[in-house]
């Protein structure tokens, strides 16, 4: 979908496979952002229809000539206006208007409105890698272990839908055959460093120990034979913790991947309850179809916070209203660029996007898809069909290694990046749209979607395959090549070229990245990491550095300090650093500061 969405109708129904840009998506969030420095949220569960300036009324001002067809060339099928129309199919439905001095301004209120950015576990911002599906437990724990002999950081494994005794629908219990000893799996897997994340989708097996208490508690049809829980009610919310409590959570699965809760109509792969269904909460098929995967991401999280653990998972599908859920959007559609626009557009309205890697048409293709993973909010190779490995085409190997190390490497940039969007609602990963201070009018705001902002102060301009140079739009100011220290006038667009170990990035005059070694997994707990911090360009710079215990909620009750790197530059021009807020007892989780 596109980013401007002016002259556009969109009807904004949840849907995998949209197919055609109607407004249709994982998640078609009822909030628009307008470039004069306003956002409308539409609070509602129903489908809503947005005429975003696409409908003309007689009386309208702006609408001044009739165009004829046979001899205008000026003629348009699609006249536009200047207003927007929404159609809400109810009453009583809340409308919220955010106000700003700037887009960013915008969406950080409503993120914060949302009750602030998502703040991951540590451990969610290093690697992550999913299994073929049908992989049994020495199968999982001989992959992982590759990636420590061949020293490729990995904290994160994914087991896809063959770990479920029964998978479509879904048990949520573990597969006897594939793994007869659950609790020890995680062990071994917790002790070499790897956190586990499991599969699953909403619709429950009648082979489920959960389904008898269930069915009461269901809507009226089922889906691929399984019952479609009402997760409004707190009865299934509690039934379902307590099931995936016992047999995941308390044994030290770290999170899930929770999959197709968005529905799909395609011709071959139709599957979803209709819109007429019946639930026991009153509610009917549209509303569940709408709120699903918010509520399954809500009832999750609930689970880990009970623990005081957070949590770091993926989900198909999302609502208004997420920007504090820790789930990161993804979806079978493959198309690079799309993926790339995707995490840009998500940044509008609370969700994180990633742009996860399966397979490759050629070693090309393959490093320039990790290379965009390794800058988005989840670093993810997703090999559970195609079987892939970072080390699958033995030439670029160096390549993927020396993206996936930087991943680990920029962990404390792109934590504390992660901290501010919870503290003040800035995404971690935003649009261009987002960061210009200039009149938006002046700059091609309809093309900008093929680059982006990761945390504060850098700018990622990926290249994709087939492609060896491209042009990338600096915002006004200085900026400076992250990798060779080159310097680019900012306030219009560059031509770069980059060969295929490059993917270009650009950090702003006075930025501040701090980095820690490429360890093979996040540091734990109480662990320490010494921090090596680059300051680019000539101007003055500052950072705040997030310091928690990086796995539980404790910053929610005051447990975290705000670490303030500081550059000074004198009036000889050189630079001296300093670090501001590690006085008193506080234990920090950095030390060497260099
Ligand atoms: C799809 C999902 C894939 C994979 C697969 C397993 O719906 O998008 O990533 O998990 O199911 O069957």
């Amino acid at each position: 979908m596109r980013i401007n969405h002016r002259g556009k109708t969109r009807y904004l129904r949840v849907n995998s496979d949209p197919r055609q840009d109607t407004g249709e998506s994982h998640v078609p969030v009822p909030f628009y952002v307008s470039s004069r420095g306003y956002g409308v949220l539409v609070n509602t569960s129903r489908i809503v229809t947005i005429y975003c300036g696409s409908c003309v009324r007689r009386n309208h001002k702006s609408v001044s000539v009739t165009r004829d067809r046979n001899t205008d060339p000026m003629w348009q099928a699609t006249p536009e206006s200047d207003s927007v129309e929404i159609v809400i199919p109810t009453t009583g439905v809340e409308l919220f208007v955010f106000a700003g001095k700037s887009m960013l301004d915008v969406v950080k209120r409503y993120n914060l409105f949302c009750g602030g950015g998502a703040l991951p576990p540590r451990w969610g911002l290093g690697f992550w890698h999913r299994v073929p599906s049908y992989y049994d437990a020495k199968q999982v724990i001989q992959e992982a272990m590759e990636y420590r002999k061949r020293e490729f950081p990995c904290d994160v494994i994914g087991l896809e839908p063959g770990w479920h005794s029964s998978s479509y629908p879904a048990t949520y219990e573990w597969s006897k055959e594939r793994f007869p000893k659950p609790e020890k799996f995680v062990e071994t897997m917790d002790k070499e460093g790897f956190k586990i994340n499991l599969w699953e989708r909403p619709y429950v097996s009648p082979h489920s120990k959960i389904y008898s208490a269930l069915e009461r508690l269901s809507g009226s049809h089922s889906v691929w034979g399984g019952l479609v829980p009402d997760y409004s009610l707190r009865e299934v919310r509690e039934i379902v913790k307590e099931q995936h409590r016992k047999e995941h959570v308390d044994i030290g699965v770290s999170g899930y991947k929770i999959d197709e809760c968005d529905g799909s109509e395609l011709t071959n792969h139709s599957w979803m309850f209709p819109a007429h269904a019946i639930f026991p909460s009153g509610h009917d098929g549209e509303q569940m179809r709408q709120v699903y995967g918010l509520m399954l991401q809500q009832t999750m999280l609930e689970m880990f916070r009970e623990r005081d653990r957070r949590t770091y998972g993926l989900v198909r599908a999302s609502m208004a209203g997420a920007s504090s859920m820790p789930y990161v959007l993804y979806s079978d559609l493959y198309d690079h660029r799309q993926f790339v626009r995707a995490l840009c557009n998500a940044s509008f309205c609370g969700l994180l996007w990633t742009p996860e890697v399966r397979g490759a048409k050629s070693a090309e293709e393959w490093v320039r898809r990790m290379q965009v993973v390794c800058f988005s909010p989840l670093a993810m190779l997703n090999a559970w069909a195609d079987g892939t490995k970072p080390w699958s085409y033995p030439e670029v190997e160096h390549i993927i290694r020396k993206y996936i190390n930087l991943r680990m490497r920029l962990m404390p940039y792109f934590y504390s990046a992660f901290a501010r969007y919870y503290f003040d609602g800035t995404p971690p990963f935003r649009a261009m749209q987002l960061e210009l201070k200039c009149d938006l009018n002046k700059w091609d705001v309809d093309g900008l979607d093929d680059q982006y902002m990761a945390g504060d102060s850098l700018l990622v301009a990926p290249l994709f395959a087939g492609e060896t140079h491209r042009d990338v739009f600096l915002p006004q100011g200085v900026w400076y090549d992250f990798e060779t220290g080159e310097r680019f006038e900012g306030g219009k667009t560059i031509r770069v070229s980059a060969g295929l170990d490059k993917i270009p990035l650009f950090v702003r005059d006075g930025g501040i990245i701090p980095m820690m070694p490429a360890l093979p997994h996040a540091p734990r707990r109480g662990e320490k990491v010494p921090l090596e911090i680059r300051h680019y360009g000539t101007a003055p710079g500052s950072f705040n550095l997030f310091d928690d215990d990086g796995e539980t909620f404790a910053y929610e009750r005051g447990r975290y300090r705000l670490i303030t790197l500081k550059v000074t530059v004198d009036k000889n021009g050189n630079r001296h650093g300093d670090v501001q807020g590690l006085e008193g007892t506080w234990e920090s989780s950095y030390s060497d500061f260099v």
